[in-house]
C-alpha cells in the first residue's frame, strides 16, 4: 500500500476549510455565467493561472472580489455540496467549516440567503453520504469588533444551527485583542471559539488569542515555534491547532513543505491537525495536504495516524459520535 493509499483510506475530520474557498474553476465559471456577473477571466485556464499570491492579503483580494458570483441560495448550496462530496471522496467523516458572512452581506446579499443554501447542502450531505458537518461563522478582522458584534446579531434566528464563531482575514496590524468583547460574548452564550493566529502574525498573537480569547482551537498557529513558553502551554493544554501546509506554501508562509514547522509542533507534544484551508485556491483537498507533509517531511504511518486521530478528537462533536469517528 503506498503513503497515499494509506492516507486516503484514513477516517478523518476537516477543522479549517473556508466554503468561499472551495470553489472549483468549473463552477465558478459557471456561477459567474449563471448570474451574469462580470469577471477578469474568460476561461478556467485563466483563472486557474491568477492563483499565484505574494502574501495572505494578496490572496484575501482575490477571494473576496471571486464571492461576488455567489448570489443566490442555490449558489451556496452547489459550493457547499460540491465541497462536502470531495471531501467525503477524502475520507473525511466530519467536517467544521468556515463562512464569512460580512463578504456577502456587505455587498447586499441578505444572510438569509447563504445559510439557507448552506445548510440545506449541509443536510443533503449527511442524509446521501453520511457526511456530518457543521458551520463556524467567521468575523473578518479588518472590520471592526462592531461590525462583528453586528454579525453575531444578524446570526441569531439561526443560533441553533450554528456551531461557533472565529476571525479571518488580513492578520497583521489586527490582533485578536481587537475582539476580546466580541469573544466573549460568543463564548458566553455557548458557542464555541476559534480564531486565525499566527498565519503571517507573531506568536504573541497566538498567546492572545488563547489568553483573551479563550479560544478552543487555533487555526494554523505556525508562529508558536517561535515562543517555547507558549509551546509549553499549548501542549499542556492540548490546544488543537489546525495547520494548512498547502495553503501556507501558496501563501509564502514557508519555503517549501520541507521547511514546513509541522513536524517540529508534533514533535513539542501539540494536537496538530491537518487541513486545506482553501483547497481550489491552493492545489489541493485535505489528503493532498497530508501526503504532501508525509513525503517532504518523513512521516511515519503512526505520525499520520496520529494526525487523522487528532482531527476527530480536536472536533467539537459530542464524544460518542467521536468514538464512531475514529
Ligand atoms: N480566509 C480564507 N483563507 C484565509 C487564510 N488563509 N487566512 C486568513 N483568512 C482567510
Ligand atoms: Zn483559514
Amino acid at each position: 500500500m503506498t503513503p497515499a493509499e494509506f492516507i486516503a483510506g484514513l477516517p478523518k475530520a476537516e477543522l479549517h476549510m473556508h466554503i468561499e474557498g472551495s470553489i472549483e474553476a468549473p463552477l465558478f465559471m459557471q456561477l459567474a455565467r449563471r448570474n451574469e456577473v462580470a469577471i477578469r477571466w474568460a476561461t478556467e485556464q485563466e483563472l486557474l493561472a491568477a492563483y499565484r499570491f505574494r502574501d495572505l492579503q494578496a490572496f484575501l483580494d482575490l477571494y473576496y472580489d471571486g464571492c461576488r458570483v455567489l448570489v443566490h441560495a442555490r449558489d451556496f448550496h452547489d459550493v457547499t455540496r460540491a465541497y462536502l462530496r470531495r471531501a467525503h471522496a477524502d475520507n473525511v467523516r466530519h467536517a467544521e467549516m468556515f463562512l464569512g458572512p460580512q463578504g456577502h452581506t456587505s455587498r447586499g446579499v441578505a444572510l438569509r440567503t447563504v445559510l439557507e443554501g448552506v445548510f440545506a447542502a449541509m443536510d443533503e450531505a449527511r442524509a446521501e453520504v453520511g457526511i456530518s458537518s457543521g458551520l463556524i461563522l467567521v468575523a473578518q478582522r479588518h472590520r471592526s469588533e462592531a461590525e462583528a458584534f453586528e454579525l453575531y446579531e444578524q446570526a441569531m434566528p439561526w443560533r441553533d444551527r450554528i456551531l461557533g464563531f472565529g476571525l479571518g482575514g488580513a492578520e497583521v496590524g489586527n490582533p485578536p485583542s481587537k475582539f476580546e468583547r466580541f469573544f466573549r460574548r460568543c463564548r458566553d452564550d455557548g458557542f464555541h471559539v476559534v480564531a486565525h493566529a499566527g498565519e503571517e502574525g507573531p506568536a504573541a498573537y497566538v498567546r492572545e488569542s488563547v489568553e483573551l480569547l479563550g479560544v478552543e482551537r487555533v487555526d494554523h498557529g505556525n508562529a508558536s515555534l517561535q515562543d517555547a513558553a507558549l509551546l509549553r502551554t499549548l501542549a499542556q493544554r492540548q490546544t488543537p491547532l489546525t495547520v494548512c501546509p498547502l495553503s501556507n506554501l501558496k501563501l509564502n508562509v514557508v519555503s517549501s513543505i520541507e521547511a514546513h514547522p509541522l513536524k517540529q509542533l508534533m514533535d513539542a507534544g501539540l494536537r496538530v491537525t491537518v487541513n486545506s484551508d482553501d483547497p481550489s485556491y491552493f492545489g489541493g483537498y485535505v489528503n493532498d495536504n497530508y501526503v504532501a507533509c508525509q513525503r517532504a517531511l518523513g512521516l511515519t504511518r503512526h505520525e499520520v495516524v496520529q494526525l487523522a486521530r487528532n482531527s476527530v478528537l480536536a472536533s467539537f462533536v459530542p464524544e460518542a459520535r467521536q468514538r464512531e469517528l475514529l
